[in-house]
């Protein structure tokens, strides 16, 4: 597979605006960390509830972020938060979001046709050169541009990491990308445009792999975490990660690699995981996945 991100060469627009679309777990991470590095930033999703909870989550998160860089400097801490929120816009239309920015980032739900269609509205007013990015974690960055073709030298793969305003690294499948995700003081890696980037790709199996073994009656969910916090060093096993990236998402991801690869055995669909997205168990974001969450 060639290398996307380097297959064109473009002048450089400079960015200021920010237009995130998908107010969820990731969309309201990626619009924090952009708004507290000084972009201008508005914030899509559907209806009214949805954006208030994202603002709700963008203060409380930032009250966090604030207390520990500045522990000894209330003032300032306080002016972090509100400097930030100063930053932040939110709407209800993707189109009119786009109108003024300098680079569009998508982060809707996991699903090729939707995002697709996204991007097709979008195309019709956002200005010329406006840099369209993904924070898919699992779709082919050219298959999702094709939805606009004239957009294709400037479309890219940015994807960050749950939760976005603690993770460090951002993967980049875009060379302008990988200086905007630097300038969010974030760590970014350039990526092929190959399916999971680097760590999905290796992550997303290993999480469904858990799933398997829970569902084989081999181990507890409780073992199998505790197993791999305290035996393999992650700071969270397989089973409670899946609850905090969201099993409606493991799942979407695993179909749709099972969907282009079906003779690949690690892709195939896990019952267990279907059955807790078939009942609305979503994980964290719902309060009850494989675990209870306050
Ligand atoms: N906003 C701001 N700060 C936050 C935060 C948030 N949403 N969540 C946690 N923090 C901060 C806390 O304030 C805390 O700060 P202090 O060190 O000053 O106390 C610090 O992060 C640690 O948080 P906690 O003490 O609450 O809990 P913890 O030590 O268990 O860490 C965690 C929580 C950072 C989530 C950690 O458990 C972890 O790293 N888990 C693994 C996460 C992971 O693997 N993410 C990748 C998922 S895959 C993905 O994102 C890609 C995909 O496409 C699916
Ligand atoms: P989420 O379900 O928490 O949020 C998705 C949001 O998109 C919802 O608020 C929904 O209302 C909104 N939405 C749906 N259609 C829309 C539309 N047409 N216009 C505006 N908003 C719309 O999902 P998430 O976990 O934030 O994931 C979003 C994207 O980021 C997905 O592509 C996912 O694969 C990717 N991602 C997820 C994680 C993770 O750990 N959850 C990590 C990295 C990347």
């Amino acid at each position: 597979l060639r290398q996307f991100s380097l297959q064109y060469t473009m002048s450089s627009r400079s960015i200021s605006k920010v237009t995130v679309i998908g107010a969820g777990l990731m969309g309201s991470g990626i619009a924090q960390v952009s708004a507290q590095s000084g972009y201008q930033v508005t914030l899509v999703d559907l209806n009214e509830q949805l954006l208030g909870k994202a603002v709700q989550s963008i203060q409380t998160s930032l009250e966090r972020v604030a207390k520990k860089q500045l522990k000894d400097r209330p003032e300032e801490a306080k002016q972090l938060v509100s400097k930030t929120m100063a930053n932040l816009a939110t709407s209800q239309s993707a189109a009119d979001a786009a109108k003024s920015a300098d680079l569009v980032v998508e982060a809707v739900v996991e699903n090729l046709e939707l995002k697709r269609s996204l991007y097709r509205q979008l195309d019709s007013t956002a200005p010329a050169g406006c840099l369209f990015a993904s924070n898919t974690s699992s779709l082919g960055i050219a298959e999702l541009a094709e939805a606009v073709p004239n957009r294709k030298p400037t479309f890219g793969g940015l994807h960050f990491f749950n939760p976005v305003p603690v993770m460090r690294l951002v993967e980049a499948a875009f060379n302008q990308l990988l200086e905007f995700s630097r300038s969010l003081g974030k760590s970014a890696v350039p990526c092929k445009d190959t399916p999971g980037f680097i760590v999905n790709r290796l992550l997303v199996p290993y999480l469904t792999e858990a799933v398997r073994m829970l569902e084989r009656g081999d181990a507890t969910a409780e073992d199998i975490d505790t197993a791999m916090r305290l035996g393999a060093g992650h700071p969270m096993g397989p089973i409670e990660l899946a609850d905090y990236v969201g099993l409606d998402t493991t799942k979407f991801i695993m179909d749709g690699w099972h969907a282009k690869f079906p003779n690949v055995e690690l892709f195939k669909p896990s019952d267990m995981l279907n059955k807790l997205v078939e009942e609305g168990r979503l994980g964290r974001k719902t309060g009850l996945g494989f675990y209870k969450w306050d």
